[in-house]
């Protein structure tokens, strides 16, 4: 299978199946001298971790990741850094029950990849959905802890902002809420219901989708290239390549649609730094396809999980009608594991343009430019 690599100068590749041996990446493209070590690519690897509450899969992964190369101490500062060359990690497979998957193993689960694996290839891995398994999710993670550290001071956080049809209040955002419960979600009130909600749904053996929203504080202005390589593009592309993502919006995405102009334009005025203040953010941070230093805003739907235990109507690999009903581990919402897999991949493409922004432009334009006389 091609096309397991993204990015062009922050290069990520990923390998590896749900219930293989392991998984992993190769990123290749980052610079020398970053200080890296594991620790710093398991704390991202923790919050997606699955088995830490019971809105999750209780798979007990420890997800523990392990540098196999591109990285060496730095005889001035005795810290362990990048050298550029590619940066293998390895993350082990431990708590894999192949024999779950067994007896659907010639079926076609509904909403799942394995009928588009089998007329693609004429072969799938059919425990845990093999390489379509949201496991190969864990490699982009890793890659994205590294990719955050490339751009000087920018901040990317994941937030949960709907779970089926509710959503949350906007007016009761607080990023601190984020770590206090197990949704990733920003207005307390509203993570409460979902406790409740979502263990209505798990007891019942269905499943519900989610919004996630990403944001990028402290991007550069200047990253993008257009035409074909614009930045709200390859975001776009890199959120819908997650598992289950059905939709991708920036900035105001499909409200925009139902605006004036006059409410869609971000409007701009002089910030006392010299700097231009825009008054509202309904591009998401991006003109022409380029950042403009606003924050950058991306929102992704995830589906329902199509595991899920009520019977539904399929076929099997013979071409004989069946029911399938899934007894594995999943979660009810995969979209709140989803959070920093999102995260990561903003990570990921922000450094890419920000390294070819670098490699075509150089040195930042000095704005405003100074008037003709
Ligand atoms: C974090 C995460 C966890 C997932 N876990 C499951 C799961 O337990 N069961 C399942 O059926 N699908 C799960 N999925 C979704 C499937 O991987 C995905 O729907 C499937 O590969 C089909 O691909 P598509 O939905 O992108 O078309 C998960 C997705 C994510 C992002």
């Amino acid at each position: 299978m091609s096309h397991n690599s993204f990015g062009h100068l922050f290069r990520v590749t990923t390998f590896g199946e749900s219930h293989g041996v392991a998984l992993g990446c190769v990123v290749d493209g980052c610079p020398p001298r970053i200080a890296l070590t594991a620790a710093d690519i398991q704390r991202d690897l923790d919050r997606r971790r699955p088995g830490q509450s019971r809105f999750t899969t209780q798979r007990r992964e420890p997800d523990e990741v392990r540098i196999l190369s591109g990285t060496f101490t730095d005889v001035a500062s005795g810290h362990e850094v990048t050298t550029g060359t590619p940066i293998a990690l390895l993350i082990e497979n431990v708590d894999q029950r192949s024999k779950d998957y067994s007896e659907i193993k010639d079926t076609y689960r509904p909403g799942h990849a394995a009928f588009a694996y089998d007329i693609k290839y004429g072969i799938t891995d059919y425990r845990g959905g093999g390489r379509s398994s949201a496991r190969e999710t864990a490699a982009r993670v890793a890659a994205g802890a590294i990719a955050r550290k490339i751009v000087p001071d920018m901040n990317i956080r994941g937030a949960l902002v709907q779970m089926g049809p509710h959503k949350i209040d906007r007016s009761r955002w607080d990023w601190a809420e984020v770590q206090n419960n197990p949704f990733f979600c920003p207005d307390a009130r509203q993570a409460a219901f979902y406790e409740e909600y979502l263990d209505g749904v798990r007891k019942s053996g269905s499943s519900v989708g989610a919004v996630i929203e990403v944001i990028a504080e402290g991007v550069p202005p200047g990253l993008g290239a257009p035409v074909y390589g614009k930045l709200d593009a390859d975001l776009a592309a890199a959120m819908m390549s997650i598992n289950a993502v059905k939709g991708v919006e920036i900035g105001a995405g499909f409200a925009a649609a139902e605006m004036s102009g006059e409410d869609n334009a971000d409007e701009m005025r002089m910030g006392n730094d010299g700097k231009p203040r825009f008054l509202s953010n309904n591009a998401g941070g991006i003109l022409g396809g380029i950042s403009t230093g606003q924050t950058v805003v991306a929102r992704f739907a995830v589906k329902p999980t199509s595991s899920i235990l009520t019977p539904r109507k399929s076929v099997d690999r013979y071409g004989r009608e069946i029911d399938v009903s899934t007894k594995g581990r999943h979660d009810p919402c995969v979209g709140i594991r989803a959070v920093p897999v999102g995260e990561a991949m903003m990570a990921c493409v922000i450094a890419d343009h920000f390294l070819r922004h670098r490699g075509q432009v150089g040195e930042s334009v000095t704005w405003p430019f100074e008037q003709p006389r």
